[in-house]
């Protein structure tokens, strides 16, 4: 059974659910969403053709932690029971990853950790994902770890390494099919002959004046420079929407537009100059593309990409956005630099070892 509840779940669990359903001789298939994101989770189920067996429906407007770990804790008990699977898959540090992983971990049911071993080792950033993986690493059997380093991280804590497998990320998988030459959009047909920044911004951690600060940091450098446009599609959180709405309204090169399929996002990113952006999986993307990510956080449990040079850490203080993204913007070296294409994530086989795993275990 796959359990998996957000948009940055679904796009790295997908790609394996097809996989697992093609080796129908191996195993059975159970999908369970928690419908922790509604729309952005049904844009995903769409592109991949996935149609779950089990729809927990959790979400509210303005959900807090509470409400989606007791949520997903309380529905999820009569499907686990009524399953009773061999083994539960959850992806990553979301509250329906943990609290999924608890309800096993309650029932007795082993747990398979994909995207294990991601670390800040600080557990208030991210918040909460930083809580959610490592407490999903303390309950798991089957340890996927996407890259080396993760698999390190695993190891340094006394995990069994042989219940530890370093497949690539699934994220890698789901990329592979995405990105065309032929793709087109109205909104990319408006950036044309621009460069075109795409930004993307949502973490907790960040609402409120973070929030304020990175949008006034982007505005000001853009009206330094002319020949830019900015796509920024829109999480569907109702406070990240306020903030920036009222940092980034009236400024007409910069268009706020609702979330994209990952199908067309995978292309904007493609035709992006650059990306500004405060996403985990998007991290693990732009490295394979080649383009420059100025990540606005204050720690990153992606360090391969910031070692390829692709990415650079840039905080939340609206004086040293907007220094670094002057500087990325206006120097030619800085940005050639930052724009060489490198695979640290893996080679898009990731959902096919994982399989193999879970086949070959008694
Ligand atoms: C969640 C995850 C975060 C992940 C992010 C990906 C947790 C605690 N957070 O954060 O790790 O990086 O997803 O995007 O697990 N909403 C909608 N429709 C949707 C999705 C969200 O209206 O399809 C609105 C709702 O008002 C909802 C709010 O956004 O209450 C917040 O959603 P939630 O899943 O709690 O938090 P995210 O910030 O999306
Ligand atoms: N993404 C998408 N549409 C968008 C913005 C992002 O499909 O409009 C994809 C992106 O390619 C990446 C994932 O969503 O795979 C990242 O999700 P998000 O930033 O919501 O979550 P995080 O990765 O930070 O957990």
């Amino acid at each position: 059974m796959l359990v998996f509840g957000t948009r940055p779940e679904a796009i790295k669990m997908c790609p394996l659910v097809n996989e697992l359903k093609a080796r129908s001789d191996d195993f059975k298939t159970v999908v369970c969403v928690t419908g922790q994101h509604r729309e952005m989770l049904n844009q995903v189920l769409h592109t991949f053709d996935v149609i779950p067996d089990y729809d927990l429906a959790i979400m509210k407007p303005r959900q807090t932690l509470f409400d989606v770990t007791c949520g997903v804790l309380l529905h999820i008990k009569a499907v686990i029971e009524r399953e009773m699977p061999d083994a539960v898959l959850v992806h990553g540090d979301t509250t329906t990853s943990f609290a999924a992983a608890l309800a096993c971990f309650y029932l007795h049911v082993p747990i398979g950790h994909v995207e294990a071993g991601l670390r800040t080792h600080d557990i208030y950033s991210p918040w909460p994902e930083e809580f959610n993986r490592q407490a999903v690493d303390a309950i798991s059997r089957w340890y996927f770890a996407p890259t080396s380093v993760s698999c390190e991280n695993l190891l340094a804590e006394g995990k069994d390494p042989e219940r530890i497998w370093v497949t690539g990320n699934t994220g890698i998988d789901a990329l592979r099919t995405t990105v065309r030459g032929d793709f087109s959009h109205s909104q990319l047909d408006w950036a044309r002959g621009s460069r075109l920044i795409l930004i993307t911004a949502h973490r907790r951690e960040n609402f409120g004046e973070p929030m304020h600060r990175m949008f006034r940091a982007i505005r000001r450098v853009m009206e330094e420079h002319e020949d830019t446009k900015a796509i920024y599609p829109i999480h569907m959180n109702p406070q990240v929407r306020e903030a920036a709405h009222s940092e980034l309204d009236g400024f007409e090169r910069l268009h706020i537009i609702d979330p994209l399929d990952v199908l067309a996002f995978h292309n904007f990113m493609a035709a992006s100059y650059l990306i500004l952006t405060d996403s985990g999986g998007i991290q693990e993307e732009a490295p394979s593309l080649g383009k420059p990510v100025l990540v606005m956080r204050d720690t990153t449990e992606r360090p391969e990409g910031v070692a390829a040079g692709t990415l650079k850490l840039v905080g939340t203080e609206e004086e040293v956005i907007y220094r670094e993204f002057s500087r990325l913007i206006s120097d030619e070296r800085v940005y050639a630099k930052m724009s060489h294409a490198s695979n640290p994530y893996g080679d898009g086989h990731a959902s096919e070892r994982i399989a193999s795993v879970l086949a070959s275990e008694d």
